[in-house]
């Protein structure tokens, strides 16, 4: 093994398991820790300080606690719904679910009947339990000495402020509202304003470009926008009022007509006077929101009331609305939060993913606030003004627990452990990770010199499907092993099937999907329950579908192995390979497209596209680049190819079925693995392509 040098901790003994424990085969072994030959099976034990204090103990305590979640869900998470408020409590049945196609229309409902709302539980409740003047907000701007906070009191009146300037104009419960806003404190104060008056929230990267903004305002026609006029990403000013006002003119082209688009003025990237303006329908946040009143009463909503929208890729083109409920939600984002990180009252967190994706729902907005947590946003890019900017960043605000993606790890291993050492960092206690699996010499280096061999990773396992974790580790609670998101989360029973749809047991690899439903998981896919249907829950009958590829090994822990359908994951961004390839045939010179990942050393998965030209048109480096440009325009700069590989021709089955297993063979270059190529209508194509790789 090469962790030698390492300082990884183990240690002779650990606590034995209570016998009767066995029925949960996983944990026997973690105990055993027999397998410490291979590289991929250390196991890094808890320091057992942290452990005394962790909130999960020991394998024992987690075991009690799955054990009940698992044979009594309904009355695991109904205790932990009643530590929340509820302006009335739910109904009889805490949760009734149909996850089974062959029996019916797919069906998840939990706490039905409740009365509540989460913008509540997020901050009166807090407010009153005497944290009203605990920060709940710590904002960091992409400069170095720009930086704002908000308390709890003062988080709640920016909340009912625009609360109120929202139903001033019409917006319902019900209503969908399209959020294209930056990290700043605007986003999720706009988030937690929407909850208060039961509207429902679209949060959508400000990355993407207008063409993808305007699909969703078309898919979910919003009462209205709530952008800013710019932000700083290092030293680039982005100007988003210009975007949407592109994505909005198109949508009232195509119909649907946004009466009104709220536009904050980020004042260090760009001024008023700057911004290009739609007299009538823009109207400033600064001029209209302040003169609102600071309290708003709440709208109690059912727990299965829709709380947001959040669109995502798909193996088609067109994206996916995923839907969320709230009260379900709501339980599971906390309890996650809780669990996952070990939090106290005392933690500073701070979670580098954007508002615009799944984790900052979840893990930057929701779960944390509602545990009454001090939240550090983000507003630049990690590497500004130098690649040591995140440690000034913990350092300054005495961060305890850290949670990012695997990519920006890579990315700063990659810059040396100069940026890393200079700063102290020993406020540090928890890591986290998520987006992809994490490479175990990447978790060494997260874990070695990030965190001095002290910190617990969490390396969560999730979708923006299920809400929140499914698989991560406790930390304090069991060992880990670098690479793998170790075991279950409570009430969460994941299996994994063969091709028929057979649960195989122990040490096996296949495919990941959960057996029963937690009070996370999305609802439908908006307007498409349909699509719901078939795309999660119709490949495995009985089964929701993960579309990822797992492995258990023989101490029962899992090994993400990466998505076994036609989405690639790029820095952990979740880009479908259908939706590259129609933008890139809409370039007038592009009769065809074919898209595969191919491994690349930072981003995890980087995107190589085959092209086939029109009839007679010449390759050239001017046609790459408008090939890569006419991506980023419709979709966004993340999803812009690495490379363009000409393809004079694809290689085809004899119906016409582009054979990708091959594309991806030639891509990632393992020429000698090619498989059968027999069964292509001409198989010489192959050759060709081969021939052109380095052109
Ligand atoms: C896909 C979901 C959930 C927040 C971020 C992405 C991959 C996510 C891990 C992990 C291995 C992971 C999966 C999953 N993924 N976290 N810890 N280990 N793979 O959300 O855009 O919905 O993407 O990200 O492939 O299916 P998303």
């Amino acid at each position: 093994a090469t962790n030698k040098n390492h300082q990884l901790r183990h240690v002779e003994s650990m606590n034995i398991l209570p016998s009767g424990a066995g029925n949960i085969p996983e944990l026997n072994a973690v105990i055993l820790g027999e397998s410490l030959a291979s590289e991929e099976h250390d196991l890094v034990f808890p320091n057992p300080k942290f452990s005394q204090h962790a909130l999960v103990s020991s394998p024992q305590k987690y075991l009690e606690m799955y054990t009940r979640s698992i044979e009594d869900p309904a009355g695991f998470w109904s205790d932990i719904a009643s530590e929340f408020y509820w302006k009335k409590k739910w109904g009889q049945q805490v949760c009734s679910q149909n996850l089974d196609v062959t029996k019916g229309r797919i069906n998840i409902e939990w706490f039905k009947g409740g009365l509540t709302n989460i913008c509540y539980n997020c901050l009166d409740k807090n407010i009153e339990s005497g944290n009203g003047d605990k920060i709940a907000l710590h904002w960091e701007g992409n400069e170095l000495n720009i930086d704002g906070s908000l308390t709890y009191k003062q988080l709640l009146e920016k909340v009912c402020q625009l609360a109120n300037f929202l139903k001033d104009n019409g917006v319902k419960k019900g209503d969908t509202v399209i959020v294209y806003l930056p990290m700043i404190m605007e986003l999720p104060i706009t988030m937690l304003a929407c909850a208060r008056i039961g509207a429902v929230h679209s949060v959508v990267f400000a990355g993407y470009s207008a063409e993808s903004l305007h699909q969703r305002v078309m898919d979910c026609k919003p009462k209205i926008v709530i952008t800013c006029n710019a932000v700083m990403r290092g030293k680039k000013v982005i100007n988003l009022k210009e975007i949407v006002d592109a994505a909005l003119s198109e949508s009232s082209q195509n119909g649907v007509f946004v009466a009104t688009c709220l536009t904050f003025e980020n004042e260090s990237a760009m001024k008023k006077e700057d911004t290009k303006w739609l007299k009538g329908r823009d109207v400033w946040w600064q001029d209209v929101v302040p003169k609102c009143s600071t309290t708003c009463d709440v709208e109690w909503v059912d727990a299965e009331d829709p709380l947001f929208l959040l669109y995502t890729s798909g193996s088609t083109g067109k994206p996916k609305g995923v839907l969320h409920t709230t009260g379900g939600y709501m339980i599971y984002t906390a309890t996650t939060f809780k669990y996952a990180f070990d939090y106290k009252d005392t933690d500073i967190y701070w979670c580098t993913a954007d508002c615009g994706w799944i984790t900052g729902h979840s893990y930057v907005t929701y779960g944390p606030l509602l545990n009454g947590a001090t939240v550090v946003l983000y507003e630049g890019v990690p590497n500004y003004p130098d690649a040591g900017r995140c440690w000034d960043i913990v350092d300054k605000y005495k961060v305890t627990i850290f949670y990012t993606a695997p990519t920006l790890v890579r990315s700063l291993m990659r810059d040396g452990d100069d940026y890393v050492t200079r700063y102290s960092r020993k406020s540090l206690r928890v890591l986290g990770s998520v987006g992809e699996p994490i490479n175990p010499s990447a978790w060494r280096w997260f874990f070695n010199v990030v965190g001095d061999s002290r910190c617990p990773i969490s390396d969560t396992w999730w979708q923006t499907e299920t809400g929140g974790f499914m698989i991560t580790p406790i930390p304090g609670a069991w060992p880990q092993k670098p690479g793998s998101a170790t075991l279950p989360f409570f009430g969460v029973q994941p299996v994994i099937v063969d091709e028929k749809g057979n649960e195989i047991d122990g040490e096996c690899s296949g495919y990941l999907c959960v057996k029963n439903s937690w009070p996370g998981a999305f609802r439908t896919l908006y307007g498409d329950h349909e699509r719901y249907e078939t795309t999660y829950f119709s490949a495995f009958p009985g089964y929701y579908f993960s579309g990822d590829g797992c492995s258990r090994d023989k101490d029962g822990y899992h090994w993400l192995t990466g998505r076994v359908d036609d989405v690639i994951n790029v820095s952990g961004h979740r880009i479908g390979t259908a939706e590259v390839e129609s933008a890139l045939v809409s370039h007038p010179q592009c009769a065809e497209a074919a898209v595969v990942g191919v491994e690349h050393e930072v981003k995890g998965q980087g995107i190589y596209a085959f092209v086939t030209l029109v009839d007679g048109i010449p390759y050239s480096e001017e046609l790459r680049k408008s090939l890569v440009l006419v991506v980023r325009n419709q979709i966004g700069a993340f999803a812009a190819p690495d490379r363009i590989h000409w393809a004079p021709s694809l290689p085809k089955t004899r119906s016409g079925k582009i054979m990708r297993r091959i594309l991806r063979k030639i891509a990632s270059k393992q020429l000698d693995e090619l498989g059968d190529i027999s069964t292509l209508a001409d198989p010489s194509v192959v050759d060709q392509l081969i021939a052109l790789a380095d052109s």
